[in-house]
């Protein structure tokens, strides 16, 4: 079942492939389910090697790339100046050069298959997207929603807001940086619960990630062998079960952010500040999605961030994403017709904190064109409420 159905996805990439290689009228291209990254970075086929032909259309933030005169080495140097870099050797500098121009010819390709979001060099333009995948992600790969998992209640969606953002509600803290760990589940966790605490408190406090990283070994109720596990990936669900278990999370403060897994769990009881009252899965529909979201406060969701290596601004809406989830993030917003790429009728899009530092995406986040599940974003959507605890009303917030 599973290899049919890759093979007909694959099938169905080379036609959309063609259909783009083509043709730059794509109206409403065929969307491809689960089509392997790997598979999608193989048959986008280079159009050229040569650097000077391969940088147009990609910007640095900073520089438009399409200046022929400027080459692959100065837009290196650009790069290693921007984002602080350096490296041990010759041996290791001469490879991430490589690197770094495979990455800008995976920019333009993103940028063909992408033409409302702006792709170009980011602090990952030296890494591999296997190193990416692994160093900077973290989601424990699942094929499907836990089957005993609580379903959020339907709730009506006639007088939904065309526009909203959480952020202009201050339930959202400030972009935080997961570094080089793998515990991106940590952070969606967090966001989601930080907002709900606001829903139930009326205050923003920022809680720990370091407690998850440290503590919480939940283990996937399906998948026994799926266990939360600091750096190397963790799941949202697991996270606010362990939480649940656990009686809450503490401050972000009392508890700071390390980004490794080596240490030992160092969770205190009495500086809980804020606790899970429940928490549920919502259903697929977008609406549902957005209500609950309206309702309940930013929600944890995952999604493929294969796009999101390159991804420089703007909304994000390629013809072809996998849906496989590798990477948890927060949904904060939405927006009902932020762009209008040529040839294309206005889309709504989703507003997503990431937890990448406020220098990448737009200062931290990341839009997502809505209506057709892109990237799987609709498919695994997680919302959770917060207990008022009595102790907690006497912290202050720290915003
Ligand atoms: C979850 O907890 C909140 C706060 O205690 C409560 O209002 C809500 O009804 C609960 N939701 C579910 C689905 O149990």
């Amino acid at each position: 079942m599973d290899r049919r159905f890759s093979l007909f996805s694959l099938l169905c990439l080379f036609f959309v492939v063609a259909i783009a290689a083509t043709s730059h009228v794509v109206e409403d291209p065929v969307q491809v389910l689960m089509t392997s990254d790997k598979v999608l970075e193989n048959v986008i086929s280079e159009e050229s090697e040569d650097p000077e032909h391969l940088i147009r259309q990609v910007v640095d933030g900073t520089e438009n790339l399409n200046d022929p005169r400027l080459g692959a080495e100065h837009h290196f140097e650009l790069f290693k100046r921007r984002f602080g870099k350096s490296y041990k050797s010759k041996e290791e500098h001469d490879h991430r050069f490589n690197v770094f121009k495979a990455n800008l010819r995976r920019a333009r390709r993103h940028q063909s298959l992408d033409p409302s979001a702006t792709h170009g060099v980011t602090q990952f333009s030296d890494l591999t997207p296997y190193e990416f995948r692994r160093d900077f992600l973290g989601l424990r790969s699942r094929l499907r929603l836990p089957s005993d998992a609580n379903k959020a209640p339907i709730l009506p969606t006639d007088e939904l807001p065309t526009d909203f953002d959480w952020r202009d509600h201050g339930a959202v803290a400030p972009v935080k940086n997961q570094g080089s760990c793998g515990s991106c589940w940590s952070f969606s966790s967090t966001g989601a619960l930080e907002g709900a605490n606001f829903l139930a408190t009326g205050k923003l406090v920022s809680l720990s990630e370091q407690q998850l990283v440290d503590c919480d070994h939940e283990c996937d109720p399906e998948e026994p062998r799926s266990c939360d596990s600091g750096c190397n990936g963790g799941l949202m669900n697991s996270a606010f079960e362990y939480t649940l278990k656990a009686g809450g999370l503490m401050r972000e403060e009392d508890y700071p952010y390390k980004g490794t897994d080596r240490g030992t769990c160092k969770f205190d009881k009495s500086r809980i500040a804020a606790s899970v009252a429940n928490f549920s899965v919502v259903s697929l529909d977008e609406d549902q999605i957005a209500a609950n979201l309206v309702k309940n406060g930013p929600l944890a969701v995952a999604i493929n961030a294969v796009f999101m290596q390159t991804y420089v601004g703007g909304v994000s809406c390629p013809y072809i994403c996998s849906k496989r989830q590798d990477h948890g993030v927060l949904l904060v917003g939405y927006g009902a017709a932020g762009y209008a790429p040529i040839r294309m009728k206005e889309k709504p899009y989703w507003i997503i904190k990431n937890s990448w530092g406020e220098n990448w995406g737009e200062n931290g986040f990341y839009k997502i064109c809505r209506g057709r599940n892109i990237c799987g974003v609709d498919s695994m959507v997680s919302t959770v409420a917060a207990v008022q605890t009595s102790s907690q009303l006497s912290v202050e917030s720290e915003f």
